[in-house]
């Protein structure tokens, strides 16, 4: 049995009640694969617009969440709460989050645990940046991102990868699908090595980066790319092609 693919839309900071009301409406009527994961990451102001008003079988994702419960935490977001409003998953360690906001990977790795111990699944980014590229260390920064999860979580099977490149990232530079391909690979050669042969083969490794209606196809095509997380495609009506890249 393969892996379901797997297609998110993270709209970062962007949207109003109206454009993110056309967003559903336009998901809502569309004929999407039905094979395909979908889900949608607001900004949290709109998380609940969302889900009371986008149809069945589309998840709606927060783009963060903190790691500790209900609480003295101004500004913070609880997996309780998520819960409550019906949202069942959350992005984290986005490279916004760990380059701007500066979240290292044990804080990652924290929020990873408390989302999967309160019943969320957690799309998961890891990724370089072009400098690390440069000097051959794609690999060990993406398998150190990972591995500070793995220290803390030992159950893989809500979690999905996503892959993005940081230099990929909004600049229309999209991986090669080599490039792409390459890095899917030793991420599940990896999860073989240091979580299990069934996470291996199980866990959906999403590429982010730059991803559109017009590179998708080739990119979907790649054996260890299981679906994308998109950001600027995701907030327009070429969304729904990415989500039928298969078709
Ligand atoms: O989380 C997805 C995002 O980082 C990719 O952004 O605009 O390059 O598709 P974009």
């Amino acid at each position: 049995m393969g892996r379901q693919f797997f297609v998110g839309g993270n709209f970062k900071m962007n949207g109003s009640v109206k454009t993110i009301k056309d967003i559903i409406s336009h998901l809502n009527s569309a004929k999407l694969d039905e094979s395909v994961e979908v889900v949608i990451a607001p900004p949290a102001l709109y998380l609940l617009l969302a889900r009371e008003h986008l149809r069945e079988g589309i998840e709606v994702a927060a783009q963060n969440v903190f790691d500790k419960p209900n609480g003295a935490f101004t500004g913070e977001i609880s997996v309780e709460q998520l819960k409550d409003s019906n949202i069942t998953w959350t992005l984290l360690g986005h490279s916004e989050r760990r380059v701007i906001l500066q979240e290292d990977d044990a804080f990652v790795a924290s929020k990873t645990k408390t989302a999967l111990d309160g019943g969320l699944g957690v799309i998961l980014c890891c990724g370089e940046s072009l400098e690390q590229r440069e000097a051959n260390k794609t690999i060990d920064v993406v398998t150190s991102q990972l591995k500070a999860v793995a220290d803390k979580c030992k159950d893989w099977s809500k979690i999905v990868i996503a892959y993005e490149p940081i230099w990929a990232i909004g600049t229309g530079k999209v991986a090669t699908t080599e490039q792409a391909q390459e890095v899917h690979a030793a991420i599940r050669d990896w999860l073989k090595k240091e979580v299990s042969s069934e996470a291996a083969e199980k866990t959906r490794i999403l590429y982010g980066g730059s991803v559109s209606e017009k590179n998708c196809k080739e990119l979907a095509k790649q054996p260890d790319i299981d679906g994308f997380l998109v950001g600027g495609a995701s907030l327009k009506p070429a969304f729904v092609d990415i989500i039928n890249a298969n078709q």
